[in-house]
């Protein structure tokens, strides 16, 4: 096990250039699955674990799948699936492997895939994911651990409402219905910028999908797709994560190829609080010297505050001046990251959905964990700022999300280093 080791204090400054986004890339790969006659080639693949894993999950399937670390780019080539099965220890890793659910359905009529396991921030259903594919015309039988699901005579498109704007449901649906005979409407999907990417990327496959970042989105299945290359956006968490970084720490950052549009609540939450923000058409500058003001957030689905940047400004909101409050609206146990706080001496309450944060002048340093993706972001955040050392643990977490993370740091002047437990 590796743990990183953080001594506080230093102010950041520099460039730092953002990677590809790892929750548009995880959908795109899967959607690779639809490509037939000749393989994807796609470019700016963030070297992350889940990309590693969804990777390997391909392979399973028997279809050729290869990353190229040194140029960041993915060869997939699906023209022959062998399975359709994908096994539970992989599926149990990482969640975001049901999203090949979608697009075996559409190209082979049928899949068998282990239930996704819930994980530390809360229960992750997947009904939504399945009353879609049902209304598609997909039979679905649940037992053994497995959920299969089956469309021997092919999907037909449908009109689907989603209680819930589900990222994942929109884009299992949009992949399922892709080559669905017929039109698919799609009511109340998530408008996520990750959305979109998918709907591009399928659309230069060869798909008919219109609306994709509305509440509204059309897809006129097609009989075939067909394999293509494509550039992923880049990770607007990833970026998200560094302005707060930057500001915390009182620095002067740029943020490299961050895409405006895609950060207008981080933009505007970071300058209520007391941030510079100068923007352009290659990135965004952050600056700060002096202590930020709290704030009050309410994550909300996109083009709301992003649930994946609720525990980076927790963080920030632990060592500004005066009470903020974070509503989590998204997920039903996020704050997993509020009792690693309080260990370093944030002063925070949690009363059901809402945290209430009193910044205090400095943290400690102290031994911490990642429970989670974001909230392991999180106590690095924290530690950047902290009187003395900090070592946060369980880091195979932050693997997952973070490209290069402590080389990009160090590249900006922190002190952090990754060592062996
Ligand atoms: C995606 O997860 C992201 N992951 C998450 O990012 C992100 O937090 C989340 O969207 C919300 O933006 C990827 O894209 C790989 P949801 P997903 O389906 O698709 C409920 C990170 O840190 N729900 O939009 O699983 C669910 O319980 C990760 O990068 C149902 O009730 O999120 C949750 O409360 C963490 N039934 C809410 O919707 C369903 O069938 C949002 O879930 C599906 C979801």
């Amino acid at each position: 096990m590796e743990k990183l080791v953080i001594g506080g204090g230093n102010r950041l400054s520099g460039r730092v250039r953002i990677s590809g986004a790892k929750n548009a890339v995880l959908p795109i790969i899967a959607a690779t699955l639809l490509g037939q006659d000749s393989p994807s080639v796609l470019d700016e693949v963030p070297s992350l674990e889940d990309v590693h894993t969804i990777t390997a999950v391909l392979r399973e399937l028997g279809v050729k799948a290869e990353f190229c670390a040194g140029t960041n780019q993915l060869f997939v080539d699906g023209t022959v699936i062998g399975r359709c099965e994908a096994p539970y220890d992989l599926v149990r890793r990482m969640r975001a492997s049901f999203l090949i659910m979608g697009p075996l359905l559409a190209r082979c009529g049928q899949a068998k895939i282990s239930l996704p396991g819930g994980c530390a921030i809360g229960m992750r259903p997947i009904d939504l994911h399945l009353k879609g594919f049902e209304a598609l015309g997909a039979s679905i039988k649940i037992g053994h651990g497995f959920i299969e699901a089956a469309a021997p005579d092919g999907l037909k498109g449908a009109k689907i409402y989603l209680d819930f704007p589900s990222v994942g449901a929109t884009e299992n649906i949009i992949m399922a219905a892709a080559m669905a005979d017929g039109q698919t409407v799609l009511e109340n999907p998530a408008q996520e910028p990750e959305i979109v990417d998918l709907a591009n990327y399928l659309n230069v496959m060869g798909a008919r999908i219109r609306g994709a970042g509305t509440n509204v989105i059309k897809i006129d299945g097609v009989p075939k797709l067909t394999g293509r290359g494509y550039t992923i956006i880049p990770d607007r968490i990833e970026a998200g994560t560094y302005m707060v970084a930057a500001a915390m720490t009182r620095g002067d950052v740029y943020i490299e190829n961050a895409i405006s549009e895609h950060l207008k609540p981080i933009i505007a939450k970071l300058k209520e609080a007391g941030a510079t923000l100068e923007e352009d058409t290659e990135g965004i500058r952050v600056t700060c010297d002096h202590r930020l003001k709290s704030i009050d957030i309410k994550t909300m689905p996109y083009p709301g505050f992003p649930t994946d940047m609720q525990a980076q400004f927790m963080a920030m909101m632990a060592v500004s001046e005066g009470m903020g409050t974070v509503t989590e609206t998204v997920f039903e146990n996020r704050f997993m990251h509020v009792d690693e706080l309080k260990r370093m001496g944030a002063n925070i309450r949690v009363d059901g959905r809402t945290s209430y944060v009193t910044g205090t002048d400095r943290l400690s340093g102290c031994q911490v964990k990642a429970t989670d993706l974001r909230a392991g972001a999180a106590m690095v955040l924290a530690g950047l700022v902290a009187d003395g050392e900090t070592q946060v643990g369980y880091i195979h977490h932050i693997d997952r999300g973070y490209d290069n993370l402590v080389e990009k740091l160090v590249s900006l002047g922190a002190n952090i280093r990754r060592v062996d437990e």
